[in-house]
């Protein structure tokens, strides 16, 4: 089997934002907004285009992750640059067979090669735990617009650089880029061929 994670270019651009509809679509809502949250990252000054991958498995694109630079502000009054990390996505026919944990890793590996420090985001540490994610709690990083005591489990921390939080607490801020207009997102996704959106249980959102 021919496995090849490269970046993203321009031509891929389509296809990568339809592995994204697919892997995403009804998980955490009827139907998805990531495939336009991707096409819409892609022009963000904060988008880090070296770390924007796609995985192919037989020259068939199976996988995508990218990653954007956010901050965290610190209690001490600094402001720590970090990154955040998603949509990252396999394709349905191929989710758990250990294709997204290869993606993760590599990405992960690549991110601190270019220095960054740490990659914090929302996610499920079922997952991002074996790859060393911890809950953010942990490092002294709290979310944003979340008052104490409600349930902070879905963020996520992994330091690149060991100990490179140890002397930060504070708070951690969600690039705006990821906030999209959903309006827009349902003429974005008009332009794909038409799918089904289900209420289905475990969704986070309605
Ligand atoms: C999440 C996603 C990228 C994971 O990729 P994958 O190829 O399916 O996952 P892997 O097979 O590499 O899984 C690695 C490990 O994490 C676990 N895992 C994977 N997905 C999980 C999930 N949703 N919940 C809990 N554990 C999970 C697996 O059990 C596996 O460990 P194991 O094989 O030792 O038991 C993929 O399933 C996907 O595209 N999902 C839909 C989109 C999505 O949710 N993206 C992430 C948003 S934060």
């Amino acid at each position: 089997m021919d496995l090849i994670i490269r970046n993203e270019t321009e031509r891929d651009f389509r296809a990568v934002e339809n592995l994204v509809r697919e892997a995403f679509w009804n998980v955490y809502r009827p139907g998805c907004l990531e495939h336009y949250v991707l096409h819409v990252l892609r022009d963000d000054p904060a988008f880090v285009k070296e770390l924007d991958f796609v995985m192919e498995r037989n020259g068939e694109l199976i996988g995508q992750n990218i990653f954007v630079k956010t901050h965290i502000d610190a209690d001490d009054g600094r402001r720590v640059e970090v990154l955040t990390m998603g949509p990252i996505g396999i394709t349905p026919a191929l989710k758990r067979q250990g294709y997204g944990k290869k993606l993760l890793d590599y990405s992960l590996e690549k991110a601190r090669e270019m220095g960054f420090c740490a990659v914090l985001f929302e996610g499920n540490i079922g997952f991002y735990g074996k790859s060393g994610f911890d809950y953010a709690r942990n490092f002294g990083i709290r979310y944003h617009d979340l008052e104490a005591g409600e349930d902070d489990s879905f963020f996520l921390c992994k330091e690149l650089i060991p100990g490179a939080l140890s002397d930060v607490t504070g708070v951690y801020q969600t690039p705006a880029g990821y906030y999209v207009d959903p309006d827009d997102a349902e003429l974005f996704d008009a332009t794909f061929p038409k799918k089904e959106k289900l209420k289905l249980p475990g969704q986070l959102f309605d």
